[in-house]
């Protein structure tokens, strides 16, 4: 009898260790040491036991029922433990990491808001475009030298017959032409922000970056709301202690032509080693040409414009200053940097 309540104890506990869950260690709790458990059914037993050995059979019974009794609570133990972990309300929870638009997104979205809230209509044309759009119908007739400026991509397809070569868009100009053939009556407001490609790299151009280019075309447009833009859209991303000028230039496509400089914010005008005199350079601008309002099918006569066209990752580099001292940094994908925006 004393083996069977020793053999019976042994086969309790090792089906407690092997336990998975509160409720088949519940399930055994019954089985062993329940009214009707292993256990407690060997007592009725005892009246087949000689008197001399029946207290010797109460004792092992008892310390069988007891080990089993803490087997089970040890067991019960070690489940709260391993799961408290996990359902402790108390401990924080682990925060993912929340990232953040990149930078050139940021300033795009800053771009864009700025002059829709002047009544700009933001578009897009396309990136692989036709040498018509790009150069021919923007008064760069083929072979024109003007052309070099734009270090172009090309892409080897078979030119078409009426508008030429394919290439990577090389500057948001192109999407001017389209944008008259797509209003064609006047008024015309349009912001283009698109990205562009060039034959490029140093530390102020990469292969692809983005432009902004606006196109007004109106009655009576003058060089006077050109520079009202300008201002505006300064204000507005610089801050007030920003000034901007406008330099004569040349392109084919605008006549008068000016290059747009900004105040720099590191010396505050003053002059210094990463500026020209006090001033950034911020990109191109002038009044429509004749002969482009006329390629969009507009009346040169009836109606005039101005267009501009810049660098996205130019003025966002010369708003952060020193932050961001190398275009590349923006494309590089080191998160040490980008995190600090
Ligand atoms: C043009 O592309 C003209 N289409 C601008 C224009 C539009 C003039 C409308 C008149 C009327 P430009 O080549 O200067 O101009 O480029 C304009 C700006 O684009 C530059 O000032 C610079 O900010 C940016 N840019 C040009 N090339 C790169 C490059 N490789 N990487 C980064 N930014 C560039």
């Amino acid at each position: 009898m004393r083996e069977e309540i020793i053999n019976l104890k042994n086969q309790a506990i090792a089906q407690i260790s092997e336990a998975k869950s509160g409720e088949e260690l519940e399930g055994l709790r019954v089985a062993y040491l329940g009214r009707q458990g292993k256990l407690n059914l060997l007592i009725k037993k005892i009246k087949e036991i000689p008197e001399a050995e029946r207290v010797q059979f109460g004792l092992v019974l008892n310390e069988a029922k007891n080990t089993v009794i803490e087997q089970i609570a040890a067991k019960k133990t070690s489940f709260f433990e391993s799961t408290r972990k996990w359902f402790d309300p108390t401990i924080p929870g682990i925060k993912p990491k929340r990232g953040h638009l990149h930078l050139v997104t940021q300033a795009i979205e800053e771009i864009s808001k700025t002059f829709t809230s002047i009544g700009f209509a933001r578009v897009r044309y396309p990136e692989v475009e036709w040498d018509w759009f790009t150069f021919a119908g923007l008064n760069m007739p083929e072979n024109h030298p003007a052309r070099d400026e734009w270090e172009t991509f090309f892409v080897d397809t078979p030119p078409d017959k009426k508008y030429g070569q394919m290439v990577l868009t090389p500057h948001t100009s192109s999407g001017q032409i389209r944008e008259m053939l797509r209003v064609k009556t006047p008024p015309i407001r349009m912001i283009n922000i698109a990205k562009c490609y060039r034959r490029q790299i140093d530390i102020s151009h990469y292969p692809m970056f983005h432009q902004f280019e606006g196109l007004v075309i109106d009655k009576g447009i003058s060089v006077a709301n050109l520079k009202g833009t300008l201002d505006y859209f300064a204000l507005n991303y610089f801050g007030p202690e920003r000034k901007t000028r406008l330099r004569p230039f040349h392109f084919q496509f605008t006549e008068p032509s000016f290059e747009v400089d900004v105040s720099c914010g590191i010396c505050e005008g003053k002059g210094c080693r990463y500026c020209k005199e006090g001033w950034l350079e911020l990109g191109g601008a002038g009044m429509v040409h004749p002969v482009v309002l006329k390629n969009g099918g507009i009346n040169p006569e009836k109606f005039s414009g101005f267009a501009f066209g810049w660098g996205v990752e130019r003025v966002l580099m010369m708003k952060a200053g020193l932050k961001i001292p190398d275009i590349r940094l923006l494309y590089g994908s080191d998160l040490r940097f980008l995190r600090q925006f």
